[in-house]
Parts: structure tokens; sequence; C-alpha cells
């Protein structure tokens, strides 16, 4: 039997003040509705899960326009109820219909799975918890055998409904020849004038179709995106399960709870990440790295025993071993660097690549660049690589000396074991092994006194 999957993403999400749809708020890094596809995708990967979309639908079409999925309008939001109605022309009747909301990020494939092992073939499933604070979710109310007979909203409960802790997730796994013949039947006579799907519990009840339940792992999986504060509590709690993953791998993590991944990350071994680290994008960092507090990595890869220190911007960059770069560095698209190569405080390195053992300790600007081994670049040295127009190469030998205060202006090149004097500017390109430096100018010193003051 296949499994079908429905996506309820209509609803517009009033309490966000967005602008944008709620599905489309990230969590990670990624937006709410990409999460349940993902899981959609692992549970059901040969059936394309629908999407069930209404609110801006346009935006979320466009976002999601190479995703396997298939998406359905519903046309006004009039329930969830009505929401699977909306679906029911996509669905083969032989399907089992696993129902997921799109504002339910973390649900995890664990918890589905075993979930749908629960739920025997032309029995109705739904996924239930048990929570301190049941505010807001439907209430499962049980008999006296303790057999589910029915949701109740809570918008609907009666004072002692109100107090039961065990509630409705919204997922539910369901015969799709049921709600073939059950959604036509709803009413929207509660007190959100809404086609509620939690009355298909009744009516399994009433047609003897048995119902089981599951609970998932954490509660936490089931917990609903309805205003920005769920979201920070989500994200936080996402974020401490996955510093919880790269901890028990081997990672010192200084504080877990100011970790941050929105992407891919992997870790070796042995590795110190500090305070506020954020990942984006995807990032490799090797054995025996220590990342200082406050950096942003992004799609970069960072080889065995690299030292990136406090406050350092990376993008795009490859960095080989026993390199250390910061603190304040900023490397940006195109960067690779060799090993052992320093790189300073307030140092932005641009599509360059740093051969082995180089220096670039303080101050400058390196773009365009190919720079050799053993070289040491002085304070302050600019690589001037455009004119307006065009971006230009500067080519640097190895074991080369670039004196403070230099601007190389591209195109040039400086030759192996050459030296430039400090604060020359480099037109032409510099012979190897000679001193190499543009005329300084005179340099005088005169009698005078601060306005004020006594003169000497
Ligand atoms: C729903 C359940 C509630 C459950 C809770 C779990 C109903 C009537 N109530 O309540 O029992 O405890 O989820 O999170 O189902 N949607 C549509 N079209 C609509 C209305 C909603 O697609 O017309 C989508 C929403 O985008 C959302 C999901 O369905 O993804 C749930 O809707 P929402 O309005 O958030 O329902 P809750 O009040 O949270
Ligand atoms: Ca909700």
């Amino acid at each position: 039997m296949a499994i079908q999957i429905v996506i309820l993403a209509a609803g517009q999400g009033k309490r966000m003040v967005s602008d944008s749809p709620k599905i489309m708020h990230p969590l990670a890094g990624k937006p709410l509705l990409q999460h349940v596809i993902d899981v959609a995708l692992k549970i059901s990967p040969n059936k394309k899960p629908i999407v069930v979309y209404g609110h801006q639908g346009k935006v979320v079409q466009d976002a999601f326009a190479s995703a396997p999925v298939t998406f359905v309008l519903q046309p006004q939001q009039l329930g969830t109820g009505n929401a699977v109605m909306c679906a029911l022309n996509h669905i083969d009747a032989s399907d089992q219909v696993l129902i997921l909301s799109g504002d339910v990020p973390l649900i995890t494939e664990e918890t589905l799975q075993r979930f749908i092992a629960a739920v025997p073939a032309d029995t109705v499933g739904i996924l239930t918890a048990t929570l301190t604070d049941a505010k807001g979710y439907g209430r499962i109310v049980r008999d006296k055998k303790n057999q589910i007979i029915r949701i109740v909203e809570e918008k609907d409960a009666g004072t002692a409904e109100v107090l039961i802790k065990e509630i409705n997730t919204g997922i539910y796994l369901v015969p799709a020849r049921y709600l073939q013949t059950w959604l036509p039947t709803l009413t929207n006579s509660n007190n959100q004038n809404e086609y509620y799907l939690t009355d298909i519990i009744a009516l399994a009840v009433a047609n003897h179709v048995a119902i089981h339940d599951a609970a998932p792992t954490f509660v936490e999986e089931i917990f609903g995106v309805n205003d920005r504060i769920q979201l920070a509590t989500l994200e936080r709690f996402y974020q401490r399960q996955l510093a919880h993953h790269y901890m028990r791998q081997g990672v010192t993590i200084i504080d877990p709870d100011r970790f941050d991944v929105r992407g891919s990350l992997q870790v070796g071994r042995d590795v110190v990440i500090d305070v506020n680290v954020v990942f984006t994008g995807q990032v490799v960092v090797g054995d025996d790295c220590v990342i200082g507090p406050n950096c942003f990595i992004r799609n970069t890869k960072l080889d065995a025993r690299v030292k990136v220190h406090a406050n350092s911007y990376l993008d795009g960059a490859e960095i080989a071993t026993d390199s250390v770069i910061g603190p304040f560095a900023r490397l940006r698209p195109g960067t690779v660097l060799e090993r052992e190569v320093h790189i300073g405080n307030f140092v932005e390195v641009k599509n360059s690549t740093v051969r082995e053992a180089s220096k670039i300790n303080h101050l400058s600007y390196i773009g365009d660049s190919d720079i050799g081994k053993f070289v040491n670049i002085g304070a302050g040295t600019i690589t001037c690589n455009y004119d307006g127009a065009k971006k230009h190469k500067t080519q640097i030998g190895d074991h080369v000396h670039i004196g403070s205060g230099t601007k190389l202006i591209a195109p040039v090149s400086v030759g192996n074991n050459a030296t430039i004097g400090a604060g020359s500017t480099i037109i032409k390109d510099a012979p190897a092994n000679q001193l190499t430096l543009t005329q300084r100018l005179e340099q005088r010193s005169i009698n005078w006194s601060r306005p004020g003051e006594p003169s000497k």
C-alpha cells in the first residue's frame, strides 16, 4: 500500500505579523515548508507529496519550483477538513494518506516511521502528545475504556475538556477511501465556522473503524509555529539537538545555546567551537581546528589544525592545514590558502591564492592575486585590482617581502625573492632578487610650536 503525503500549508499565519507566508519563514536557514517536504520525501520517496497552498501561492510555488511536489490550491481557507478535501482529486483511492502540517517543521522520520508501523491497514492513525501546557491545541477525548472517541478544539471545549493534556498533533494516517466518504459530510457548525479535519475521528468511531495512536519521540517535534516566539523556541531546540549531536562526535562546543548551523556542517574530532559561531551553507571543519568566538563561516573548508581567531568572517574559502586566521579577518569567495598561511587582523582577501607559509598580518586588501610561498606582506598593503571597469591580477613570487603601505597597481608582478620598499606605489613589474622602491618625498624638520604653546 502506497503512502500519499499531504502537507497542509494554506493558512495565512496571521500571528506571524508578516508580509511573507508563515511557511516561508526560515528555521535553521531553511523555510519551514522545506523541513516538512524533506521528511516527506524520506517517508514516501516514490510519491510526490501534495502541498495544499492558498495564501500568497505564487511566492510559495516560485520558492519551491524545483521541489518534487504537487501543489494544490485551496481557494478559501475554510478549515483543515476543507484543505484535505481540495487534495482528494489527486489521491488514489487505494492509498494511505499521511497528513502533515507545513507549520510543524521538526517532525522526524523516526517518529513517522514508528507511527506508520503502529497503524494497521483499514484503520485510522493519529499522532498525539501529552503536554504540560496544552494551550491552543485540539484535545483528545477518550472514553472510560481509554479509547479515543473524538477531538475537541480548544475554542469549542467545555471546562472539563480544556483540562485534558493529551493533544492532537495534527498528524494523521487515514485510508484515502475513508477521507473520500467522510470529508464531504463535514459541517462547519462550530465556534470557528470551519470544516475541521479533526471531526474525522468521531466519524471513524461512528463507522466502527479502529483508531490507533502513537506519540512523538520528543514533544518538540510536534510543536507548531504560529508566531515568532514559537519560531525562536523551535530554532533553539533544533540547534541544541544539533550541538549535542556534534558533541557526541567529539566536538567541544563551549555553549550549545550559542551555536548555529544554517546549512550542512561536517566537523572532525577534537575541534573546539567557541560561542556565537554561525555556520551557513556547506562547511567542512577538519580535525583539531579551533574556532574563536563570534565568527561567521559560510561555504568554507578548513583542513586540520586551522585556527580561526575571534570575529572573523569566512565566505567561500579553502584553508589548508595549520593556517591561522584573524582576529577580524575577512575571507571572500575564491580565497585559497595553502598550509601554514597567516591572515591577521583587518585583512581582506578575495579571489586569491596564498601559498605555503606566507603571512599577511595586518590591515591589507588582497584581491585577484597569486601570492607565492614564504612571502611577507607588510601592514597596509593594497592590491589595486580595479580600474573602474576591469579587475586585474597581481602576481607575487616566492620569498618576496613587501614593505608596509605598498600599493600594487594591477596588472603587475613581483619576481621571486624581490623586496619592495615601504610606501612604494608599484606600477611596473618588479624584478626578482632586487629591491624595488618608488621615490620618497623629501623629509624636512623645522622648528615649530603648537598654537598656544610657548616657543622653544
Ligand atoms: C490544528 C488542529 C488542532 C491541532 C493543531 C496541531 C484542526 C481543526 N485543528 O489546529 O486539533 O491540535 O492543528 O498543530 O485541524 N490550513 C489549511 N487550510 C485551512 C486551515 C488550515 O491549509 O483552511 C493549514 C495551516 O496552514 C496549517 C494547518 O493546516 O499548516 C493547521 O492549521 P491551523 O489553523 O494552524 O490549525 P490549528 O488551530 O493550529
Ligand atoms: Ca497551527
